[in-house]
């Protein structure tokens, strides 16, 4: 673990002089190439669809990008109501091009502030998104899911994660220093990843309310990327 530590290091040491990119802008300036990026996690993608229950009828997608979980979701489950929440138009705009046909409600909000209902959905996903945020407010999101969840609902949450508390620690402490520096209040969203290790993620989806809540597993080859299930 300790060579992740000084990969990031080396990174962190790299990319010193740029200055921070708002979260929005940061895709939006890479929208053409954001699918092939991805395209590294196709297996993860697949896994979460197969994770979900045969009986979904309807589904919240939280920071759903382009929709590529979707790809992978609307082929196990044509007939699925979805509602995707992003902050970027951009990318709404190219899931709505890919799935027009499956009329999903696409809302271009923070889904920490947008009301994301009660009882409302069988499973929600979040992939690759809550990887920027502190985990005080990750659990009131947690607990806006929970709510939003029917009774028996599934929450699956994959991410990347912090392999140990230094990694969670340096990353936090150098995405404070480039705000001080850019001058960047605490609470913009910017793109710079924070991610929390596995046991701190784990416990704000506890404090959000869910009581199962496990690690499913890791796919062979990747230990960064999480996948996680809670289940109302
Ligand atoms: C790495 S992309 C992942 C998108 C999609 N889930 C996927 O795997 O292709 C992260 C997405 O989360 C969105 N996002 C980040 N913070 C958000 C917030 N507070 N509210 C809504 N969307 C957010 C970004 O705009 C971006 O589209």
């Amino acid at each position: 673990m300790d060579k992740d530590y000084q990969e990031l290091k080396a990174w962190l040491e790299s990319t010193n002089d740029q200055p921070l990119e708002t979260m929005a802008g940061f895709f939006e300036a890479r929208i053409d190439t954001y699918e092939e990026h991805m395209s590294r996690w196709k297996e993860h993608y697949r896994w979460m669809a197969d994770l979900l229950p045969e009986s979904l009828e309807s589904l919240l997608d939280i920071g759903c990008g382009t929709g590529l979980e979707l790809d992978f979701i609307y082929s196990r489950f044509p007939n699925v109501k979805v509602t995707g929440v992003d902050l970027s138009k951009e990318m709404l705009q190219r899931l709505y091009e890919k799935h027009k046909d499956k009329h999903p409600v696409l809302v271009c909000e923070d889904y920490f502030s947008c009301d994301l209902g009660k009882e409302r959905f069988d499973a929600v996903v979040a992939f690759e998104t809550l990887h920027h945020f502190k985990a005080e407010k990750k659990e009131k999101l947690f607990r806006k899911i929970y709510d939003s969840l029917k009774p028996g609902g599934i929450f699956l949450e994959c991410d990347y994660i912090a392999v140990s508390q230094a990694i969670e620690d340096l990353a936090f402490s150098e995405c404070r220093r480039r705000r001080i520096r850019d001058g960047i209040e605490e609470d913009a969203f910017v793109h710079f990843d924070t991610p929390l290790t596995l046991e701190h993620e784990l416990d704000a989806i506890r404090k959000g309310g869910f009581k199962t809540v496990e690690l499913v597993g890791f796919l062979p080859g990747d230990h960064h990327t999480a996948m996680i299930k809670a289940i109302k």
